[in-house]
């Protein structure tokens, strides 16, 4: 499974990135806010730092806007994918995005047949929210392994991140599916890391290694 940092803070992209293990990043226009910074000078930093696709959202709300704003901001970067909102204008616009070889990430999905309607339209990913989806008290992850279960069905190509993701189980939903992709916070990633028996392993083993060396 692809790992993607969901974030737009440049300290967190550099650290992760610095591990070998990340493939993309996303964004939204919440995380972008929290930085104070402009989508397009932010994109375009990101793109210098980590090799991988990278989401940058568009906020426009009619199809046509939306084929303009992304055509600009895939102008930025050729790993720029642009992300949209699932909705009927969205529909059209990653119809025409998708022709001229633009990458749209569909977002904001909460249904699996959203995301078939955005795979069908030609979307290069879907972003399923898991969390906003346990927020409301229902399973999250469900909704992950629906899709991949259609897209598994019939072949569909589009590319499924579980997004939303709020702790290490949600990462792990997602990859006993065969989930393609999970966008990951910073937070999240660190808890993916440590284990109390791997800290008490490596104690041990530091103080037999002292140990032995006064023999
Ligand atoms: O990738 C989408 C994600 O940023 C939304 O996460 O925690 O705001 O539901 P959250």
């Amino acid at each position: 499974m692809k790992i993607f940092i969901d974030t737009a803070n440049l300290d967190m992209i550099k650290e992760i990135n610095s591990w070998g293990i990340l493939d993309g990043v996303t964004t939204n226009p919440s995380l972008i806010a929290k930085e104070g910074v402009d989508v397009r000078t932010r994109v375009r930093e990101i793109a210098e730092i980590v090799d991988g696709p990278i989401s940058a959202e568009a906020m426009s709300t009619t199809a046509e806007e939306m084929v303009k704003e992304g055509r600009e901001l895939a102008s930025i970067h050729p790993n720029i994918n642009v992300k949209l909102p699932m909705c009927v204008e969205t529909l059209k616009a990653t119809k025409i995005l998708s022709s001229e070889g633009i990458k749209v990430n569909v977002t904001l999905i909460f249904s699996p047949l959203q995301a078939l309607l955005a795979a069908k339209a030609g979307a290069a990913f879907v972003s399923p929210f898991v969390g906003r989806l346990d927020d409301i008290g229902q399973y999250g992850s469900d909704l992950v392994e629906e899709i991949m279960a259609i897209f598994n069905n019939y072949g569909i190509g589009t590319e499924v991140i579980a997004a939303s993701i709020r702790g290490p189980n949600h990462v792990l939903d997602a990859t006993l599916c065969g989930c393609d992709i999970a966008t990951i916070p910073y937070d999240t990633l660190k808890k993916m890391i440590g284990h109390p028996k791997t800290d008490e392993g490596i104690a041990k083993f530091v103080a037999d290694y002292e140990k032995s060396k006064k023999n």
